[in-house]
Parts: C-alpha cells; structure tokens; sequence
C-alpha cells in the first residue's frame, strides 16, 4: 500500500490545470448503457473511481478502448451480457447505482448490492428504490442483494423529498427510455446534471430543465439512443480544492482549465477570508494574504458551498485568526476527522455531528495518518503541506480515487510530495 511522504511549509507557485470531472466522468459511463452504437468521451480524468466504472461497462458485454489523450470509445454489445453488477465493484463505489435504472430498462430486472464509496454518513438509497417503484418497478431486497423488476418501465410525476445528487441523475437516466414523460421536481441543480442531460440530448433524447429544480424527460419507449460525443466538464471539486490550498500556501497559483463559476460560493469565501483572487473565463489566480480571517462556512446543496470543500476549508480555518462555525448540513459523518487534525496541533472543537468551531491561527505540525475518505484525504494533504515537519499519509487509494497524480501536480507547484 503506497503512501504519501509530505515534507511541510514550503510556499507554492505555479500553474495547475483542473482535469475532468470524476462526478460526471463516473455518470457518462452507466448511461453508455443506454446506447446501441459507440460512444466518445474525453477529458477523461485518469483516476481510480473511471477504472472501476470501466470494470462494471466490461462486465456488462462493452468494449472500454483507451484511445490516449484521456479519451476512451465505449462500444455497446448487441446485448447485454448480464443484468447483475460485479458486487466486488459495485460494492466500491457509490456511483455503481447509476448503473441500475439503465440496466433495468434494457434488461427488464437488474441486480445490485448496497453501493459502497466515501463514509460520510449513512447514505441511503430510499429516494432511488421510491422513483422506481412510481415508475412501475417492481423493488425487494434479500441478503443484501436488491432485485428490480419491470416489463415496462412508466414515465411519473415524482417529488424528491430530499434534494439527491445522483438519485436525481439515476431516475433521469432511467426515464430517458421509458415509456411516457417522467417529471422530477425538488431536483438537485449540480453542473454534472445538465452536463450528463446535454449530452444525451446531443446524442437524440428529449430532456428540458437539467440544472432547475423541475426536470422533464419524453420516454423514448425502449428505442435506444444511436451514439455520441461527451467531454467531460472540469472538475469543480478538485478546483476549489486547488484554490483553498493555494489560498493557504499560494505565493502566485494560476488555475487552468476550470469553469470559476461552478466555485464561485467557495471564492466569495476565500475572498471574505482576505484572499486576493483574479479570474477569467476558465482559470483562477490566487496570492494568499498576509493574514487570512476567520470565516464561517455552512455546507448546501448545489450552489451553495459545497459539503466536498469542508474539510479542506477547516484546514483553512486552522490557518486563519479569530473563530469560525463549520455547519455540515448535507452529511452527518463528515466531520469524523477533526480529531486527527487536533492531534496535528489544531484547535477544533466538534459541537455535535454536523456543527464545529475552528479557532486560529494554529501551528501545525507533521504527522502519519490514514486517508479515510476522497475529500478528508485532500484536506490531510493540504494539512501536511502547510504543517511544520513531515507527514505520512496511508491509503492513498481513496486519494486517487479523484485526483489524478496529485503528487506529481503538487510537485510541480514546489511541493515536497513524494509517493512510497
Ligand atoms: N440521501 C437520502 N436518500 C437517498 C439519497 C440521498 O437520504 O436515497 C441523502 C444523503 O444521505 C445526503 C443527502 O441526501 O444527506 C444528499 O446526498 P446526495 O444524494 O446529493 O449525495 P450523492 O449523490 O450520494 C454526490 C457526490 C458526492 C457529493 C454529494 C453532494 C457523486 C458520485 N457523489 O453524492 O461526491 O459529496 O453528491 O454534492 O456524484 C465525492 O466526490 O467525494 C463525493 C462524495
């Protein structure tokens, strides 16, 4: 098991681009399910989360060519090869749903375990397993194993009680080939939504609204779409990744490649925390100040402040003099790593599970900790990077999960990373 070596206090300076979107890269795949001629993807970031969704397209009968330059052409089988989902993965990765509601349209059942991923919280499927079931699909769960079943699958008018993310793009999916028109209101707002709705659009389905609360899909009753083109948009979470370590550790720091207003709540925080901040169409600069300021942060749906962005913006806040209030509202185990960041010399008191207070500025100081999410483990490494001494950080998988080569990207800004 590698890990990382991080020799802190160095300042960093450079240009860093922003690759493609693990959250709609890991989408773009399932919906392939929906195609019966190749599909072209590109700006595919080249990170762990892409190979295993590669992995659960192979098992299904499709052809997964790496063209090079970060684009792959997925090529669909004249049919399906399965209509269960390869548990070792599924059970990995949480985007492993996205491919139920396609399978099951082209299968009439699918099989799939309780998806794995990040643990943040308890992250139930209840709002996935309720649209189905308004859609006509039939829903039962025995060992661990849920089994969906549908001869036809209806279009429904259907109200999340909770604004979901990737239930919102699972039940897209599975209505863009059932039969009538489908309505999702209270629907999640995030980019990779109108993203992922844009491409099947492109591509021949009929779907208005991605990216508002009320979105609408026309059935295409079991025709299947005939083949197309995505590029991945940039990555909005390793972007404001990227500008909270530089607004921490930045003597100069150009982000390249990104879209500035899918983090533009993030920058009118580091703003008010004193960071100077200069954008353009697709790239950011960055200086730190002198002095950053204390600034209190509450996590929300898309476009508030995204729940990604928290843990790196507490290590922030370690940094910052005067007192600030952390509110997660969107996860409740998101806050499970304060503690590690106390023991590196930080002065955080957890309030209960989803509010904090950060006090600072403290020193930091180098230690070995393991990586026990994707976000929690970027923030170790902003944490590192800016402590005093050196760090060890272990199970750096869930690190490449979505960062591709991030200690090669750091070293290029000056950073002392080294993977062992
Ligand atoms: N929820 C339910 N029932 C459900 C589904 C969700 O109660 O059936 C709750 C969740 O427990 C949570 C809230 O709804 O309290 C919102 O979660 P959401 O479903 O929006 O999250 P998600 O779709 O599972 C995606 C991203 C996460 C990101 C969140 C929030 C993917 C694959 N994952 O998760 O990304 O944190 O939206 O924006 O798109 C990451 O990239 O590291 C990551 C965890």
């Amino acid at each position: 098991m590698s890990r990382f070596i991080i020799r802190g206090g160095k300042t960093l300076a450079g240009t860093i681009a922003v690759r493609g979107a693990k959250n709609h890269a890991i989408k773009i795949f399932p919906a392939c399910l929906l195609f019966s001629k190749p599909i072209v993807v590109k700006n595919v970031p080249g990170i762990e989360d892409v190979l295993r969704t590669h992995e659960l397209l192979r098992d299904l009968g499709f052809l997964v060519e790496d063209q090079g330059e970060r684009t792959y052409r997925i090529v669909p089988p004249a049919r399906v090869a399965a209509s269960s989902l390869r548990r070792d993965i599924a059970e990995r990765i949480r985007a492993s749903i996205l491919f139920v509601g396609p399978l099951l349209v082209r299968q009439g059942r699918a099989e799939f375990p309780f998806p794995g991923g990040c643990v943040i919280g308890r992250r139930p499927i209840d709002l996935f397993l309720d649209g189905w079931r308004s859609m006509g699909i039939e829903v039962r769960e025995s060992g661990g194993i849920f089994r969906l079943k549908a001869t036809r699958v209806r279009g429904a008018d259907y109200t999340f009680r909770i604004v979901s993310h990737t239930a919102t793009e699972s039940l897209l999916m599975t209505a863009v080939l059932a039969e009538g028109t489908t309505i999702l209101r209270n629907a999640a707002l995030d980019p990779e939504i109108a993203a992922l709705a844009d491409f099947l659009n492109a591509s021949g389905a009929s779907i208005t609204g991605a990216g508002t609360p009320t979105i609408r899909i026309e059935g295409m009753s079991g025709t299947l779409l005939k083949g197309g083109t995505c590029t991945v948009i940039p990555d909005r979470l390793e972007t404001g990744s990227f500008a909270i370590l530089a607004s921490i550790l930045g003597k100069k720091i150009r982000i390249t490649d990104c879209n500035p207003q899918h983090v533009e709540v993030l920058l009118q925080h580091l703003r008010t925390a004193g960071v100077s901040i200069r954008q353009g169409m697709d790239w950011i600069e960055i200086k730190r100040p002198l002095r950053l300021t204390a600034v209190g942060v509450r996590t929300r749906e898309y476009p508030g402040f995204a729940t990604d962005h928290q843990a790196p913006f507490v290590v922030l806040l370690t940094q910052a003099t005067g007192q600030a209030m952390v509110f997660e509202t969107v996860f409740e185990g998101r806050l499970s790593y304060l503690e590690e960041l106390n023991r590196m010399g930080a002065c955080i008191t957890q309030c209960d599970l989803h509010r904090t207070i950060v006090n600072g500025p403290t020193r930091l100081r180098g230690r070995a900790m393991e990586s026990p999410d994707l976000r929690t483990g970027i923030a170790f490494v902003i944490a590192a990077l800016v402590a005093k001494g050196t760090s060890s950080i272990g199970n750096i998988y869930q690190i490449d999960r979505g960062y591709e080569q991030l200690d090669e990207r750091l070293r290029a800004l000056g950073a002392d990373i080294k993977r062992e």
